[in-house]
């Protein structure tokens, strides 16, 4: 059975304004190419730089951090100079002296000799006829060189030429080129007779149509996309590129603002190099232009935990700690102050008024963190107690005075859809919860129906929960399709073109339809069982052991195991290759405490919690599983038997409009065939509805830049017969109904 009664004139709470924001982090190259309108790539020369404290292993083409963290580092300048190609007898050399000021690490020797240096872009520059690009480096020579700046295809045909003029210490040189041609492979190129030498210490190259036209700007159509999403805030660096995988690595706003090319270079953690041209400066900017709060996430003196940690010492986090008021005063404080002064300076000589949320660090946890944060937190409060402060872990747990805490959820969309009532035993006087990243990934890296689905489902329970929890944001947010190095994101793009994918329908669809008021509502649904399959492998202390056995189709195990004196884990139900973190549940036995945990993804649920005393040191330890069940016994006694949360079939969420006197309701149906829903107000509705429907022929369908939009929301007007909808297989649902 399947029904929504509903009370429209009794309230169960109030909507929360800032429910859906965004989560820009720098991962896929979001930021330079992407958002960040630059078309250059290395403009700055330093991207193959190895970042400090890191050695370079030229055989894995990877890095190793003082602590240990082993990372991707493709672009070595041992390889060559990343991004630019020189020909034609034209010779060119990095060199670390004589750039252009402190914070840059390279400048580019070169002599032209009738030949030509190259810049292939992101994959390409993408150029349309009668537009207009601004270019400009700073370069010196001791002797006077003329130098011809190209947009060119990438076999020569010139679409734009500009003639500048070169001679003497560094200089900024700019001219504008206005495209004759489309091209979306095109190149930059420097072409010269001179046979002395140019030294260039600082490239640039953007389109002049940018978001709001700014200089410096934003990407019109990826920025338009995010404003689309009507989102409340902008969360803001990141993500772990905050936390970095060493002190050099770790982000630091000072580093951020001010000329960019005065802007000292940041190694980013998912493999390349930002010249911080969108920064904290550009990020408030856009808040503004774009009516909408800011959050700001800082470094709070250590660096990643998933990446061999690296704890700063007091005097280090008292600079991470100065770095953090410095960002605050740079935002807020009068233009006659020290950092107002800077802002002023930058081109914004009133304080920005949009920074709202401050979050201390970026998924830390532990000892270390519960120091760090209560020491930022007891500090940054006192001087600026009108910021909500977000915590990165459950400190309220340790007693530390929280406001908000950070959850993320990375797990496949059945999780999410048992999950949506996660919240619904908080209590008005717990913590507030922000849900900060969170995205169906197992089995939807591409981004797909199912994916939405999913989410879909849980958000409708974070909106019955929103007097508690108050603000959420899907991560990660952009693709650049050519530099994956995390799937799904919100939107896919390469220089010139963008899709997104459903998540970002079924939140754009949620973001504008939030009524008034949560009002009193009960959803009756059928469920399916959760059924769950895979293999079993075992652990004592660290190491595999195959001994003991499981029966044919994987569902029984037993084993006899020395259990008093270590650790053993038992995973069931594993449906990956071990060391891949897909869905398993751990039975964890040690020190008497034993526990099942259901990791899926990097969500990790605790299903049962339990103690055993055991007589004798080996015991027999045996599991049966079936299906959504499963039984564990130590030398016979049962220690856990539990059945897994059933998947609801439909998943609905009601609030009023006042503005339109509507009821609006989210109905996610995760099955693969229709559902008739009865719907049964307190007042009466009238007999029409307007359903907006997100749905395709298969879960796995996705959209894709041939079909940008294969899975995207569509309106329709319905007759309502009793107050019954159907509501289709796979969908997300919109429904709005007038009250009489
Ligand atoms: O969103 C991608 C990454 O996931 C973020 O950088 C990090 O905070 C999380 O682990």
């Amino acid at each position: 059975m399947y029904q929504i009664n509903i009370s429209p004139d009794k309230k169960f709470c109030d909507i929360s304004p800032a429910l859906y924001g965004i989560f820009f982090e720098d991962i896929n190259r979001a930021g330079d190419g992407g958002l960040y309108a630059e078309m250059l790539i290395n403009r700055a020369f330093d991207d193959g730089v190895i970042p400090e404290d890191c050695t370079y292993n030229a055989d894995s083409k990877t890095i190793t951090s003082a602590t240990g963290w082993v990372s991707s580092f493709n672009c070595a300048e041992t390889e060559g100079i990343y991004g630019w190609t020189a020909s034609g007898g034209a010779h060119m050399a990095l060199t670390d002296k004589d750039t252009l000021n402190n914070a840059r690490k390279r400048a580019l020797k070169i002599r032209f000799n009738g030949g030509m240096i190259v810049n292939c872009g992101f994959e390409g520059i993408s150029v349309k006829a009668g537009c207009k690009y601004r270019f400009y480096m700073f370069a010196k020579s001791e002797k006077c060189a003329q130098i011809s700046v190209s947009l060119m295809s990438e076999y020569g045909e010139v679409y734009a030429q500009q003639l500048l003029t070169v001679e003497g210490d560094y200089a900024k040189y700019e001219c504008m080129l206005e495209s004759m041609s489309d091209n979306n492979k095109a190149v930059l190129s420097l072409s010269s007779l001179s046979t002395d030498l140019v030294t260039i210490g600082f490239s640039s190259l953007f389109p002049t149509d940018t978001f709001m036209k700014r200089e410096n700007g934003l990407r019109r159509d990826l920025a338009e996309k995010l404003i689309a999403l009507k989102p409340a805030f902008l969360r803001f660096p990141g993500g772990c590129i905050v936390e970095g995988f060493s002190k050099e690595t770790a982000h630091r706003f000072e580093d951020t603002i001010g000329a960019v090319w005065e802007r000292r270079p940041h190694w980013l953690l998912w493999g390349y190099n930002t010249t911080n041209g969108l920064g904290y400066h550009e990020f408030l900017q856009f808040c503004e232009d774009a009516g909408i709060d800011a959050m700001y996430v800082f470094n709070c003196g250590m660096t990643c935990q998933a990446r061999c940690p690296d704890y700063f010492d007091d005097e280090l986090v008292e600079e991470m700690y100065n770095d953090a008021v410095h960002a605050i005063l740079y935002a807020t404080a009068p233009a006659d102050t020290e950092w107002g002064a800077k802002r002023a300076l930058n081109g914004h000589v009133e304080p920005f008024r949009c920074l709202k949320y401050l979050e201390i660090g970026n998924e830390n946890y532990g000892e270390e963190y519960n120091r760090r944060y209560k020491y930022f937190y007891d500090k940054l409060k006192s001087e600026f107690p009108q910021y909500t402060y977000i915590a990165t872990d459950h400190t309220e747990k340790n007693g530390l005075l929280t406001e908000m805490v950070d959850d993320h959820f990375y797990s496949d969309p059945i999780f999410f859809a048992t999950n949506n009532g996660m919240y619904n035993s908080l209590g008005q006087n717990d913590v507030q919860i922000y849900v900060g990243e969170y995205a169906a990934t197992i089995g939807c890296k591409r981004g797909n129906l199912y994916a939405a689905l999913g989410e879909a489902a849980f958000l409708t329970g974070v909106e019955r929960n929103q007097s508690k929890v108050k603000m959420t944001s899907y991560a990660p947010l952009f693709n650049n399709s050519a530099y994956t190095a995390w799937e799904p994101d919100l939107i896919v793009f390469n220089n010139h073109a963008s899709y997104s994918i459903p998540s970002y329908y079924m939140l754009k669809m949620f973001a504008e339809n939030r009524g008034s008021y949560v009002c009193m509502h009960n959803v009756i649904t059928d469920y399916d069982k959760r059924y769950e399959h895979g293999v079993f492998r075992y652990t004592f202390n660290g190491e595999a052991i195959i001994a003991g056995s499981t029966d044919e189709n994987s569902r029984s195990f037993s084993a006899d195991v020395d259990i008093i004196n270590g650790r053993l884990t038992v995973s069931f139900w594993s449906t990956c290759a071990e060391g891949e973190d897909q869905n398993h549940y751990d039975f964890v036995c040690e020190d008497g405490k034993c526990t099942v945990i259901h990791y899926n993804g990097w969500s990790r649920e605790t299903i049962c919690e339990g103690h055993c005393d055991l007589v004798g040191s080996f015991a027999k330890v045996e599991i049966d599983t079936n299906g959504d069940e499963f039984e564990i016994r130590i030398n016979g006694s049962q220690i856990h038997k539990a059945t897994l949360k059933a998947v609801p079939h439909i998943s609905a969420v009601c609030t009023v409009d006042e503005a339109t006197n509507e009821l609006v309701i989210k109905i996610i149906n995760i099955t693969e065939r229709d559902i008739t829903v009865k719907i049964i107000s307190d007042i009466p509705m009238t007999d029409k509805a307007l359903i907006t429907t997100l749905t395709a022929e298969s879960m796995q369908a996705g959209n894709s830049f041939d079909t940008p939009k294969a899975v995207a929301p569509v309106a329709n007007e319905v007759q309502l017969e009793d107050g019954k909808i159907n509501i289709g297989a796979r969908s997300v649902n919109v429904v709005r109904i007038a009250l009489r």
